[in-house]
Order: structure tokens, then C-alpha cells, then sequence
């Protein structure tokens, strides 16, 4: 899959391992992040993400701040986006076979890089249920639209 991931300077060194798992997993990795320790603004790497997966540059993205909350809401302000914020291996795979969540977030500051491995491989080895699912997943998307 072509993913797309973006931290903050709180999560530069979680990002560069999630990189590099992705790709050794097979996965083409392109980088909305932040590569220096300097602070900066979550919102902007959010926003990216968010834009990149919107737009089809990207199929999915890894959104990875101090604890995952702030990139999490970022781009969840972006049209057609569910982030899932996450910080274990169940509700990962939650968001996606059930909300179908097109970016997991998740905390460099909560979870270390082997469960943040687990939270990437149940989150991408899912499948969307759909059914029942499908209805709800349209009903929060629809939200989108109630205030135009
Ligand atoms: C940065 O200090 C921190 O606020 C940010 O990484 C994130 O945790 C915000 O939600």
C-alpha cells in the first residue's frame, strides 16, 4: 500500500521506526512529518495528512504526536477523513472493521514502537465490515455536510 505518515517533533524517532517497519512490511511510505526535534505545530502535519489521504495521494495515513490526540483532530477537520486515535491493538482493528478509519493516530509519548507495531499490523490486516457498519460510517460523514 502507498502510506502516508506525519508526526511532530515529539515523534520523529517513533516516526523513522514506523517508516522503516512499513517499508520492510512491503508498504510504500511517503513522509508528511516533521524530521527535526525543533517544536512545531501538529495542526500542519494533521492538515497534510489529511489532505494527502483525501486526495488519493496516499491510500491511508500514521499520525503520530506526543499522544496521538492533536494530529488526530487535525485532520479529522479535513473532508472525507476518520482518524482513530488509538493506543492498543484492539480498538485499531475496531477502527477500521468498524468505522473504517483512513488514518490511525497514536501517541509516541503513550505507546512504544512494539505495540505501536501491533496497532499498524491489526489496523491494516482488517477489513472493513461494512453492513450495519456502512450505514453508521455514512451517518458520522454526513455530519460533514451540516454545516454548509
Ligand atoms: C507537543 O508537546 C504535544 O502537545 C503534541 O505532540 C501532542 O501531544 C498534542 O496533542
Amino acid at each position: 500500500m502507498k502510506i502516508g505518515v506525519a508526526n511532530d517533533h515529539s515523534a520523529v524517532d517513533m516516526k523513522k521506526q514506523v517508516v522503516e517497519y512499513l517499508v520492510q512490511k512491503g508498504h510504500e511510505v511517503v513522509n508528511y512529518g516533521t524530521d527535526t526535534y525543533e517544536s512545531c505545530h501538529y495542526p500542519e502535519y494533521g492538515e497534510k495528512l489529511g489532505r494527502a489521504v483525501a486526495s488519493g495521494e496516499v491510500e491511508c495515513g500514521v499520525a503520530i504526536c506526543g499522544t496521538g490526540v492533536g494530529i488526530s483532530l487535525a485532520a479529522n477537520k479535513v473532508k472525507g477523513i476518520r482518524a482513530a486515535c488509538v493506543s492498543e491493538p484492539y480498538s485499531a482493528r475496531m477502527a477500521k472493521e468498524h468505522n473504517n478509519a483512513n488514518i490511525i493516530a497514536f501517541g509516541a509519548r503513550v505507546v512504544g514502537i512494539e505495540v505501536a507495531k501491533m496497532i499498524l499490523d491489526e489496523w491494516l490486516n482488517s477489513e472493513f465490515l461494512g453492513g450495519r457498519h456502512q450505514d453508521r460510517v455514512d451517518m458520522i460523514m454526513a455530519i460533514e455536510e451540516h454545516d454548509d
